[in-house]
């Protein structure tokens, strides 16, 4: 196609998604100067603000400075990465850790690495972009089953035989779980690895934040640094097997700069602060408790056990009319649309940080303009 006949039909792409009302646009991050209340981080625990945190980074850019300067396999992982992956490993209870950039490359270089043509792999429906559109690009064939049913999921196991099945712990878009234990068995039985991307649940599932590894020990597990830890990043806990293979094949990870050792230092003070500081889930379960009694009832809120508030309201119009009401009051909350979920919704996610008095006049401005 030559290069105007491609530009006219981007544009028209571009045109289409405007008038459905599905147009994204980048949003510049001023709350702090605009007292608007942010309600669409997932900063969970808060820690991206902890002192422990911040400080560990400092200490990491004067001890290491600013970046890491190679790939992990060249010269760019360092006594900082070492001690991360240890403590992942204690924390998460698997032998072996390899360390990302990000979660979202974190899940290409898996599936790309460990799928070949002859294998299948089973996807909850749901899951992250990441994970379903590296399993449509792998080799492999791909086939989902529906969220969380469990019952679909074991006459997939039969009928496909997958090598790999993957769910997230708690969805990022509904904030439900995973009925985990059950499905390690089904996936055990059927002799299909199961993994568990525990991007929205580490650090806030848990005694110690330790997440789906409360209730199960996947084969395999993504962690993500930059959500309940509040920094940046993201591990695949695996056993010997997969963490040599993927050393040893996953390009994601031989071909990228490795994340900056100060990171890693913020990062394993976060890891610190959410084994330690169990007030911080304390204050997200009572933030959740409030939220639930100050929302009208008939406000279609499905009720959710992690830090995750999906309020539905499938006319995407409405939805947009509704998040921008509710910034006009001082309080920022995402409208999510499709494609990116099948229903729209607000997605509401408390975090540490906020006060009972925020939540519960986020909850009364929802209830003037819902109810
Ligand atoms: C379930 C899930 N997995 C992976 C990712 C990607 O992680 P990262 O933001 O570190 O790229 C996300 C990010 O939103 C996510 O929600």
């Amino acid at each position: 196609m030559s290069r105007h006949t491609r530009e006219l039909a981007w544009r028209a792409e571009l045109d289409a998604r405007t008038a459905q009302g599905l147009r994204r646009r980048q949003q510049e991050n001023r709350f702090a100067s605009q007292q608007v209340i942010n309600f669409s981080s997932n900063d969970y625990l808060g820690l991206s603000q902890a002192d422990a945190v911040k400080n560990a980074f400092q200490e990491g850019v004067n001890q290491y400075g600013a970046g890491s300067g190679a790939s992990p396999l060249v010269t760019g992982f360092y006594p900082a990465h070492q001690k991360l992956v240890s403590q992942l490993c204690d924390w998460l209870n698997k032998p072996c850790a390899l360390l990302f950039s990000s979660g979202f490359s974190a899940n290409q270089a898996l599936l790309f690495t460990l799928l070949q043509r002859e294998d299948v792999v089973l996807q909850d429906k749901l899951n992250h972009a990441s994970l379903l559109e590296a399993g449509q690009l792998s080799p492999a064939t791909q086939w989902r089953f529906r969220h969380n049913d469990m019952r679909d999921l074991e006459k997939r196991l039969q009928r496909h035989m997958p090598l790999l099945t993957i769910t997230e712990g708690v969805f990022s878009m509904d904030g439900d779980k995973a009925p985990l234990t059950e499905m390690a068995q089904l996936c055990a039985d059927a002799d299909s690895m199961l993994m568990v991307d525990d991007a929205h649940a580490i650090g806030v599932l848990g005694e110690q934040g330790e997440g789906s590894a409360a209730e199960i020990t996947p084969d395999i597990t993504l962690v993500t640094f930059g959500k309940a830890l509040g920094v940046h990043g993201a591990a695949i806990l695996c056993d010997e097997l997969v963490y040599d293979y993927l050393l040893q094949y996953a390009r994601h990870y031989t071909y990228s700069t490795a994340m900056p050792p100060a990171q890693a230092m913020a990062v394993s003070a976060a890891i610190e602060c959410a084994q330690t500081e169990h007030w911080r889930r304390e204050k997200l379960q009572a933030l959740s408790a409030c939220f639930y009694e100050t929302l009208d009832s008939t406000i279609h809120a499905p009720i959710t056990e992690t830090a995750i508030k999906p309020v539905i309201i499938a006319d995407t119009v409405q939805c947009l009319a509704v998040s921008e009401q509710l910034k006009g009051l001082g309080f920022h909350v995402s409208a999510i649309r499709p494609p990116t979920v099948p229903t729209s919704r607000l997605r509401i996610t408390l975090t540490a940080s906020h006060t009972a008095q925020q939540v519960i006049a986020l909850c009364q401005a929802l209830n003037r303009i819902l109810s």
